[in-house]
């Protein structure tokens, strides 16, 4: 990664502020390559400079108890640290996060707070990072949430839209979703308990067979034609997954009741929400309704003696400036 000249790092001053939206990640056959901005919940998060050589983050919201101060834990902190030591700045930074994402049930919060501080302080630093380092810099939050750097979620939320996220070092491309696209989210009231996402990757086995990669490879490729086309029973199509979602629905219980009764009601795909437990469900409001398969849904977990909530979200546009100062 390329280093940016001293002098150009104390011309930043002021405050930024950026806001960056939720997203699900995977749709099935895209483990840790798909993920899609979703316009329910938001984090922003404003970052001004200080004179020590520290990061000190603060957090206010609904959600403010459940997150890590610590610069380390936080993932606000690692793409905060990485951008000021591209910058070679010798100051520090106070981060503020409104944290709106609720943690904990796969709608990629620390991806949405990584995203939003990372375009804060590129903007603060007047960095002008170009947009696939930004997102190998934000997904450093996830790394420290996760034990690994996964784009998925980050680059939905910095991107906006349906993103593919591939290569080493990652590289991000996003399309337009298709104007009558509704994403139903429903989440079960279970315990995760803490580092959900950390467990749930453990669950993935570390090699697959070709025969499971061939089916995942194809699947993805119909998901990636069906958003370029605007064809959402061909997204639908290909939400189906064999690294991930068989070991992790094993854990949701009424998985399959409710898999089953969003797509009996007219949904298009079904796929659990990154590392759950939320499950996810497209619905092609030109031909079905979301509300119905949302209601659909929920009674797949009642029959399982689960109670949940759920919500329809369009998707979302990518992260943006709100404050500039
Ligand atoms: N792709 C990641 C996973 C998303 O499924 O583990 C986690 O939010």
């Amino acid at each position: 990664m390329s280093e940016v000249h001293p002098a150009r790092m104390e011309m930043g001053s002021g405050e930024s502020a950026a806001r960056a939206f939720c997203s699900t990640a995977n749709l099935g056959a895209g483990f840790d390559v798909f993920g899609l901005a979703l316009d329910r919940y938001a984090d922003t998060v404003s970052v001004r400079f200080i004179q020590s050589r520290k990061i000190r983050i603060t957090a206010k919201g609904p959600f403010a108890s459940a997150l890590p101060t610590t610069t380390d834990l936080n993932s606000a902190g690692p793409p905060a640290a990485a951008l000021l030591r591209r910058a070679r700045s010798q100051k520090g930074l106070t981060i503020s996060i409104d944290k709106n994402v609720p943690p904990g049930l796969g709608l990629g919060s620390s991806g949405a707070t990584a995203a939003a501080c990372a375009k804060a302080v590129d903007s603060l630093l007047e960095l002008g990072t170009p947009s696939n380092e930004l997102l190998q810099i934000a997904s450093l939050g996830e790394e420290a949430v996760s034990g690994t750097a996964h784009a998925d979620n980050v680059g939905a939320s910095l991107l906006g839209g349906f993103v593919i996220v591939y290569d080493k070092p990652v590289k991000a491309t996003s399309l337009q979703p298709p104007s009558g696209l509704r994403v139903v989210v429903i989440t079960p009231k279970v315990q995760v308990g803490d580092h959900k996402t950390r467990r749930a990757r453990k669950l993935v086995p570390r090699i697959i067979e070709t025969k499971k990669a061939v089916l995942n490879v194809g699947r993805a490729a119909a998901i990636t034609a069906g958003f370029a086309q605007h064809d959402i029973p061909l997204i639908g199509s290909g939400m189906i997954d064999e690294i991930a979602e068989p070991y992790r629905r094993e854990v949701i219980p009424g998985y399959y009741d409710v898999r089953r009764l969003a797509l009996d009601e007219g949904g298009k795909g079904v796929a659990i929400s990154g590392a759950g437990p939320s499950l996810v469900c497209l619905v092609d409001k030109k031909t079905g309704d979301p509300h119905r398969v949302a209601e659909a849904m929920m009674r797949g977990f009642q029959l399982n003696g689960i109670r949940s909530t759920s919500f329809v979200a369009r998707p979302a546009p990518g992260a943006r400036i709100v404050k500039r100062r």
